[in-house]
């Protein structure tokens, strides 16, 4: 299952817990002599939902899967400056099957420096931001081209913030 069936699975199960808490609440409420919860079963409540907190919590923890987790080859670095409004990338080819690392930075105002596959589905992202340098790795799978986009709006021609490199 992935992170994100994971994330909607969790959030609607919670959705559901607060909403039964809701309606029950909803039920009781104003009716003659109704029945308070025991103090034992709030008590088991709030320790169950400190458990699922520590739970979501630890499972955050995490690594991202693009972080920069080794050092990598030095022929499979690239820099990647952004700009209004053009993206300046050091390398036209990079290497198949080993993590590259893009070091990404841009030289004005904050850029998103996102990259697809051929067919345009968004492979990683990271924010560019003007005196940081932003690290991600990325093991290319498959030969060909790809494309990189801006998706941070950042001026009148953002949509024309494009590039692209080959991967072989
Ligand atoms: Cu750069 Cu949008």
């Amino acid at each position: 299952m992935s992170t994100q069936a994971i994330s909607l699975l969790v959030s609607l199960v919670l959705m559901a817990a607060i909403a039964a808490i809701f309606a029950a609440a909803a039920r009781s409420a104003g009716r003659p002599g109704a029945v308070i919860p025991s103090e034992r079963s709030r008590t088991g409540l709030i320790y169950g939902l400190l458990g699922v907190g520590v739970v979501v919590t630890l499972a955050s923890l995490i690594p991202w899967p693009h972080t920069v987790t080794s050092h990598p080859e030095p022929d499979a670095t690239v820099n990647v400056s952004g700009a209004m409004w053009y993206w300046d990338i050091d390398r036209t080819t990079l290497p198949l099957g080993v993590p590259v690392v893009f070091n990404a930075h841009t030289i004005d105002v904050n850029h998103g420096f996102g990259v697809t596959d051929s067919s345009g589905r968004m492979l990683f992202q990271t924010q560019v931001m003007p005196g940081y340098v932003n690290q991600v790795q990325y093991i290319f799978k498959r030969p060909g081209t790809y494309h990189v986009v801006c998706l941070e709006y950042c001026g009148v021609a953002h949509f024309a913030m494009t590039s692209e490199f080959t991967v072989k």
